[in-house]
This record gives C-alpha cells, sequence and structure tokens, in this order.
C-alpha cells in the first residue's frame, strides 16, 4: 500500500464499488462488512475467530463452526458467558477472496466422549493453520477449553492436506503457561510462533515453536505486561513487525490497538488505535482476528480481518474485514461499508 497515497488508495477503493459489485461471471467482487456472508452454495458462512493460509493459489480459511444455538452459560455467574456448541473447524476455500466454498469441517467435534476437548460442551476457539515446509504438514493451533474457561490450554493438529480431515494431537498449555486467546506467525525465516493471551488475560505471551510446529520450545517472553490485550493478530512489513490487539471485554467491542517491534519475540512499541471512522472507539464493533497479507501486482497489501460477535447469537455473529494502508511506519484501518478487493490486489 506505500505505493499509493492515501486519498487515492481510499478513492478508488470506494469509487471502483459502485459500479462493480460482481464481475462479468456475476461473482462478487467486493467485500461488505458487517453483512451476512454467503458460501458458493448459498449458505452463511460460519467460521468465526479465524485466520486465513494462502497455499499454491488458493485461500483457505479457517474458523470456529459455532452450534445454532446460544444460550449463558449457567456456571459462570460471574461474567457475560455466553456460549454454544463447539461445531469444530471448518474450512473454506478461494481464489478470489469474495467467492468462498466450503470444504467441510476439518476439525471434527466429539460428539460422546466428555473427556475429550473436542467434545462439543467445550471451548474450540481461535483455530490458526500453517504450512510446515519441512514436514509437508498443514499445522492447526486452536484455544481449547472448558465450558466455563478454566482449562486454557492451546489445541495441537495436523494434516497433510490444506482441506483435508485434521488428526488432533492434544493440548497444553505451552511453557506450563495459560493460553486462551491466539494466533500463529510463520516468519521469512520458517520460524514459528504461537502468540497468546496468558496469565489470566493479563500478559501476552510470544512463544518460537520447534521446527515442526508442534510443540513450545521454552524459549518465550512476555510481552504488554499485565494490559490485558487479546484478539492478536500479527503481520511483518517493510521489516518490521506489527500486532492488531483488542481489550478484555468478553464478546463486547472495545477500543483496538497496534504495537510496533524490530523483532517476533519483541519489545513491542505500543502505537495506538488504528481505526479511524464510525465506530472507530469500538474496532467498528468488532474484534481482531487475523491480518491476511494479498501478494499481487500492487506489492504487499493486508487485509485485517475482525469479528462483530453477537453475542446472544453467536452464529450470526458477523465479518468486518478492511484494508490495511501505511503512512511511513504507522497504520490506519478506516470504515469502508463496501470496497472492491481488486482495488488492493
Ligand atoms: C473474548 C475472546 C473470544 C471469546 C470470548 C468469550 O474476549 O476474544 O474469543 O473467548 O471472550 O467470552
Amino acid at each position: 500500500m506505500k505505493y499509493y497515497p492515501v486519498y487515492l488508495l481510499l478513492a478508488g477503493i470506494v469509487c471502483t464499488t459502485i459500479t462493480a459489485c460482481t464481475d462479468k461471471t456475476n461473482k462478487a467482487t467486493t467485500i461488505k462488512s458487517g453483512t451476512v456472508w454467503h458460501d458458493t452454495g448459498g449458505t452463511p458462512i460460519n467460521a468465526h475467530g479465524g485466520g486465513i493460509m494462502h497455499h499454491d493459489g488458493v485461500y483457505y480459511w479457517y474458523g470456529e463452526y459455532k452450534g445454532d444455538s446460544t444460550y449463558w452459560n449457567p456456571n459462570v455467574p460471574h461474567w457475560e458467558c455466553y456460549r454454544t456448541e463447539a461445531g469444530g473447524i471448518s474450512c473454506y476455500s478461494s481464489k478470489d477472496l469474495c467467492n468462498w466454498t466450503f470444504e467441510g469441517i476439518v476439525l471434527e467435534p466429539e460428539m460422546t466422549d466428555t473427556t475429550s476437548d473436542l467434545h462439543y460442551s467445550h471451548v474450540l476457539e481461535r483455530p490458526k493453520v500453517i504450512y510446515n515446509d519441512k514436514t509437508g504438514q498443514f499445522v492447526m493451533w486452536l484455544h481449547v477449553d472448558s465450558d466455563d474457561y478454566s482449562k486454557a490450554a492451546a489445541g495441537v493438529a495436523v494434516c497433510d492436506k490444506p482441506d483435508g480431515k485434521f488428526t488432533y494431537l492434544g493440548s497444553m498449555r505451552p511453557n506450563g503457561q495459560m493460553s486462551r486467546d491466539m494466533t500463529l506467525f510463520k516468519d521469512d525465516d520458517g520460524k514459528a510462533y504461537h502468540i497468546y493471551s496468558s496469565e489470566q488475560n493479563a500478559t501476552l505471551h510470544i512463544s518460537l515453536l520447534s521446527d515442526d510446529y508442534l510443540h513450545p520450545t521454552g524459549h518465550y517472553t512476555r510481552n504488554f505486561i499485565n494490559r490485558h490485550r487479546e484478539a492478536p493478530a500479527i503481520f511483518k512489513h517493510d521489516q518490521k513487525y506489527y500486532m492488531i490487539t483488542s481489550g478484555c471485554s468478553g464478546w463486547n467491542p472495545n477500543q483496538a490497538e497496534y504495537a510496533i517491534a524490530d523483532s517476533v519475540l519483541g519489545i513491542w512499541t505500543v502505537k495506538g488505535n488504528p481505526c479511524i471512522g464510525e465506530n472507530s472507539g469500538q474496532t467498528f464493533l468488532a474484534q481482531s482476528t487475523f491480518v491476511l497479507p494479498v501478494h499481487g501486482d500492487k506489492g504487499s497489501t493486508y487485509i485485517a480481518m475482525f469479528d462483530r460477535w453477537n453475542k446472544t447469537d453467536l452464529i450470526d455473529s458477523r465479518y468486518v474485514w478492511l484494508p490495511i494502508i501505511f503512512k511511513g511506519e504507522s497504520m490506519e484501518i478506516h470504515w469502508l461499508p463496501e470496497w472492491d478487493v481488486n482495488a488492493i490486489k
């Protein structure tokens, strides 16, 4: 995005959408945040708290497949623990980021064994998948929890295809530490990191993974100490690392914050709220989940992905995807109700 002045970019994105909501094949080309998004079969997309992996020219979107009824967990009287049955992890594929085909549930929920992490009565959130070039495996990490969120652990699953059935390997508290909201980051040198809210969500840990991406190495840093940051989304741009996080207010939106570092493990410098426009003080009524690098003929650009949670009907939570704009080292995310994804590719 660094190649274009901000005003030109925004004008381009918005103007294109006035005339071109679909292309010649009648496929969608625009992203309309906050509306119901349907897959190519016409069913609403059910992939919350997710992330996207680009592999062999295809984008794979993995997310929480939420059950269709939401209830207040009676085991948790002291905070708004709205939840649904965990339906496993879904996968959708697309070549254009607008038209998504449902590939199925790639990590199945367990229907009978109540002791399994994957039992539908438990919590399965924020899945992320990265490809390991050395082992040829697709590796998924996700937040697994008990129905009252006291387990605070991370689960790992693997598959030899991006859209095949993942095999669950089990869960752990990484480095012996609590782990809830999480993401993964694979750096250019092939090293991968697990980034998770720890210490009762007070401090964010960044943990170097083993070469096969299946285990923590024991080498980790404590970041944003006692600042209660959640929903981490991390990316690299011009040799700097960027991270967007939310505050800690359950399903309710709060103000986003971004930070910059010279190394994934830190030190991270907090820069402030990147959001601009309607509801920017509450992250456009949403919460960060992932930043997708898009490599096109306009250079590297990035889409910030957020979830607009509907806490009393969680399956109807919506997606908010917006382009990131750089001004020097600073980043901005402007509210756009509809924009043409081809304008940034
Ligand atoms: C949020 C978190 C979500 C979910 C929710 C439960 O803070 O980001 O992923 O865990 O709490 O209330």
